[in-house]
């Protein structure tokens, strides 16, 4: 939510933040701005809307100089107006600042700094930010600290965060201080990219790919001075910091379009390799089982748990029902889903013995965050299964595993939730494999897996089916989508797909509880998209499929190659591979990530940034 991005050095600094806001603008894009050091003072130029509209502000308006702050804003406090775009500006433009995050005890700091005679633009709640950094500088500078000093303005920035409640990643420039650059971070990501001669500052590593492979992560309450020449690192309670410089795989951190029109549709056309990715050395043939790397835990403390909690949000908490039904059935050991931002406050009863996996493409959601420090607190070693490397979740779990499915930029998840779904497939192995499942179960599971790229790859065929089934519902207003046992889950996602791109209501149901009230939608301008791939269960959905039948529902089946019944039953049917049934939602994912895809296109909206979502929501 928010992307931040700075720059100190000898370059010109508008076009290295405005290429570093494009990298960042999955993070929310309500609006854009930059403030840039010129020769008159601080620049700043901002709109309403995507960094596209800054770029031709900048073209009309350009904004010279070697050292500047931008931001891409997902608005939280305030409308997505021109006025509430950052960077907002503290006093008399004493001071600039970026803000990802937010500052929950905004109300009484605004009132306080009012009764002050600080004028507020905005509605937002940056602005305080701004204007108490102003403050504490003024009262500095009564007591004879010198404004060109770096010293007053990093003692200004801490007075300053010492108040503020809530989370922020600031990037924070001074009137008075031409070549300087100070970023704060607390709850919100943040990263300084080490260059020579030059420093960049963002909320992830994207922005730094092609400028330099150096990176430190910032930590919460951490606080970096940046100038051309010098970085120094601080930490609110232990002092001067010596900063660990880590080598940014350049290659995993870009995220070019490529020959794609969407990234949406890249990174489904992805899939056969992020899946071989997330196997990639995991399988271990010999004991017919999983292996993983940095799990951080002995098979004697594995073999101990008899409980495991799954806690995650969005589209990785669909992943985690998967896990569910994967983890119950290969290792029977009973498993909870539980959406992070109801975990976080619930004081679940959690047992020695339990195991809690925090599942985040990003790494950086703030409820799935907050809910791994909350059982981490309680004495839970937390585990994470996450793509981002480097990102908050992944440096504070206990340990985990990584997806290793590239940069995700689509706002809605297609390749991480299949490579999710491949990673809990593993570890319900290896669950199962240290209890009482057999050699031979394992290795059946193993050759299954190894086969999924190639799988996932025949699945595309379907794809022209799909572009006809599209064209046919795309004018809907309600969708409902079914499945039950591994496709309930899919049903959830696919549903979730539609809603978040094209902006079509859709609810995803287990097919046989839609008696239960979603019946009562059916219809014939109703579409309800039935997984029903071969399985044990089939004439049970199929009984489900019949019942919307009989009341005039349109029916789209998702179904297996081969299944020569049910094209007397559906309206439409969009084969795919026959694989095992746990494995089925791998590959019946697919045609529903391409059915959004497509019907959003048809229907003019911007697939890849979606009106109201954010790729990264990093505010509870
Ligand atoms: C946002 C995104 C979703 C994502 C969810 C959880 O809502 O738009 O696509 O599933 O956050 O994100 P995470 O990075 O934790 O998986």
């Amino acid at each position: 939510m928010c992307g931040i991005v700075g720059y100190v050095g000898q370059r010109d600094a508008a076009e290295i933040l405005l290429e570093g806001l494009h990298r960042l603008e999955y993070r929310g894009y309500d609006s854009a701005g930059i403030a840039v050091f010129g020769e008159n003072g601080i620049a700043i130029r901002k709109k309403a809307g995507r960094v596209t509209e800054l770029a031709q502000l900048l073209e009309r308006q350009p904004a010279i100089g070697s050292v500047g702050i931008g931001h891409t804003r997902w608005a939280t406090h305030g409308a997505a107006t021109d006025i509430n775009s950052h960077p907002h500006v503290g006093g008399n433009g004493d001071v600039v600042v970026v803000h990802n995050g937010v500052i929950e005890n905004y109300a009484t700091l605004k009132d306080k700094l009012q009764e002050r005679g600080y004028v507020f633009r905005s509605s937002t709640d940056t602005e305080v930010v701004a204007h108490l950094i102003a403050h504490q500088l003024e009262e500095l500078i009564k007591l004879g600290d010198d404004p060109t000093d770096v010293k007053t303005a990093v003692t200004a920035v801490e007075a300053s965060i010492k108040v503020l409640k809530g989370t922020y990643g600031l990037g924070i420039l001074f009137r008075d201080l031409p070549g300087l650059l100070i970023g704060a971070r607390a709850g919100s990501p943040l990263v300084v990219g080490v260059g020579k001669g030059e420093y960049f500052l963002a909320s992830d590593s994207g922005p730094l790919v092609g400028h330099t492979s150096e990176i430190v992560y910032l930590s919460d309450n951490e606080l970096v001075v940046l100038t051309p020449d010098e970085m120094k690192l601080t930490h609110r309670d232990s002092g001067k910091m010596v900063p660990s410089i880590q080598v940014l795989d350049q290659a995993a951190a870009d995220s070019d379009l490529g020959e794609f029109e969407h990234y949406m549709l890249k990174e489904i056309y992805e899939q056969p390799t992020t899946i071989e990715n997330a196997l990639r050395g995991r399988l271990d043939d010999d004991a017919a089982t999983a292996k993983f790397g940095d799990v951080n835990l002995t098979v004697q403390q594995l073999r101990r748990i008899d409980r495991v909690v799954l806690t995650a949000c969005g589209t990785s908490w669909h992943s985690g029902l998967v896990g569910e039904y994967l983890i119950e059935e290969f290792a029977r050991i009973p498993v909870e889903v539980e959406y992070a931002s109801e975990f976080r406050y619930r004081n679940a009863p959690l047992s020695e013995t339990t195991m809690i996996f925090a599942i985040t493409q990003s790494g950086e959601t703030a409820d799935t965050l907050a809910a791994m420090r909350e059982s981490q607190r309680k004495g839970h070693s937390t585990l994470a299964i996450c793509n981002v490397v480097g990102s908050t979740i992944a440096r504070e779990a206990d340990g985990g595993i990584y997806l290793h499915a590239g940069p995700e930029i689509g706002v809605a998840s297609t390749k991480a939730f299949t490579s999710q779904v491949a990673v809990l497939t593993l570890l319900a192995l290896y669950f199962g494999r240290i209890r009482n499942m057999s050699y031979g179960a394992g290795q059946r599971i193993i050759s299954h897996l190894r086969a999924m790229p190639e799988t996932i790859q025949r699945s595309f065929a379907c794809h022209d089916a799909v572009k006809e089934v599209a064209q046919k519902y795309y004018g809907a207003d309600n969708f409902l989508y079914l499945g039950r046992n591994y496709n309930f889950p899919v049903a959830l996602e696919g549903a979730l797909k539609l809603k978040e791109i094209s902006y079509i209501h859709a609810e995803g149901y287990p097919a046989a509880e839609m008696k239960h009230g979603p019946i009562a939608l059916v219809d014939e301008n109703t579409p309800s998209v039935f997984v029903i791939p071969r399985c044990g269960l089939y004439p049970k959905v199929m009984s489900n499929l019949e019942e919307v039948k009989a009341r005039k529902g349109p029916i789209i089946a998702i179904a297996c190659e081969g299944d020569d019944q049910i094209a007397r039953f559906a309206d439409d049917v969009i084969f795919v591979p026959d694989v095992e049934d746990y494995l089925q939602p791998i590959v019946t994912a697919i045609p529903l990530q391409l059915l959004a895809y497509e019907i959003a296109l048809l229907r003019g909206c911007n697939v890849d940034r979606p009106r109201n979502l954010a790729k990264s929501v990093t505010v509870e």
